[in-house]
C-alpha cells in the first residue's frame, strides 16, 4: 500500500457525490419537508422514465422522506389483475395491459398526496399525462443509456426486453419516449449515484417548482430584551 500519493490526488467521480449529499443532507431540514408537504396539497408525485431509471428505488426514499404514501402503479396492476405483468402481456397483449395502466394511474390519482412509481410506458398516454397534469406533478427520471442498460439486466421480469436485444429495445424506446418524457415538470439525472443523492435533487427540484418559501430559521439569542 502506498501513502506517499499526490497531496492533492485527482478525486475519483464516484468520490464526488459525498460532500454534495453531506451538503444537501443539511439543507433538507424537517420544516424544508414540510413546506413541500403543505404546498402539494392533495396532488400526487408521479415518477416518470425509462425501465431502471430508478423510479421505484427512488419513489420510495422519497415518500419516506415526506412521509407518504408510495405506491408502485405496476404492482397495483398486477394487484388488480391477480398476475404479474409477464403474464398480462403474454395472455393478453400490450393494449390489454396499457388499457390497465392508464385506469390504474386514473384512480391512483383520485387519492393524492402520495408518490406514484409508474412504468416507462404509462407516460406515453395522453389520457394519462393529462391526468397526472390535473392530479399532480410528474419528475422525469432521466438516464443514459448503459446507466438503464446496466440496472435493466440484473433482472428478467420486463417483457419488452425479451422482444429482442435489450440495448436495441432501449435506444429505440429512448428515441421514441425521451420527447414525450421531456414533457414533465421537473427533470432529475438518473445516474450511478446513492439513491438517497437523487431524492435530494428531487426536493429540491419539488421546492423550486412549487415555490416553496425556505424560510430563514429563526436564529435564537437574538431576539430585543424588553
Ligand atoms: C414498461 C415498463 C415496466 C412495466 C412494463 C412495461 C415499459 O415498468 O410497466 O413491463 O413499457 O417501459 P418499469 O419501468 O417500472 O420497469
Amino acid at each position: 500500500m502506498r501513502f506517499d500519493g499526490p497531496k492533492h490526488p485527482a478525486r475519483s467521480t464516484h468520490d464526488d457525490w459525498k460532500p454534495r449529499l453531506a451538503e444537501r443532507k443539511k439543507e433538507l431540514k424537517p420544516e424544508r419537508l414540510a413546506e413541500i408537504r403543505e404546498a402539494l396539497g392533495q396532488k400526487s408525485i408521479a415518477l416518470i422514465g425509462l425501465m431502471g431509471a430508478g423510479k421505484t428505488a427512488v419513489g420510495r426514499r422519497l415518500a419516506n422522506r415526506l412521509e407518504l404514501v408510495f405506491t408502485d402503479v405496476d404492482d397495483e396492476i398486477e394487484l388488480a389483475a391477480g398476475k404479474c405483468i409477464r403474464e398480462i402481456f403474454a395472455e393478453h397483449g400490450e393494449a390489454y395491459f396499457r388499457q390497465g395502466e392508464r385506469k390504474v394511474i386514473a384512480r391512483l390519482l383520485e387519492n393524492g398526496p402520495q408518490v406514484l412509481a409508474t412504468g416507462g410506458g404509462a407516460y406515453m398516454n395522453a389520457e394519462t399525462r393529462t391526468n397526472i397534469g390535473k392530479h399532480g406533478i410528474s419528475i422525469w427520471l432521466k438516464a443514459e443509456l448503459p446507466i438503464l442498460l446496466n440496472r435493466v439486466r440484473r433482472r428478467d421480469h420486463r417483457p419488452l426486453l425479451a422482444t429482442g436485444e435489450p440495448e436495441k429495445v432501449m435506444r429505440a424506446l429512448m428515441q421514441e419516449r425521451y420527447p414525450v418524457y421531456a414533457q414533465a415538470d421537473i427533470t432529475v439525472e438518473s445516474r450511478d449515484v446513492p439513491h438517497e443523492v437523487v431524492v435530494s435533487e428531487v426536493l429540491e427540484a419539488l421546492s423550486r417548482k412549487l415555490g416553496c418559501p425556505t424560510k430563514p430559521a429563526p436564529s435564537p439569542g437574538r431576539h430585543k430584551r424588553r
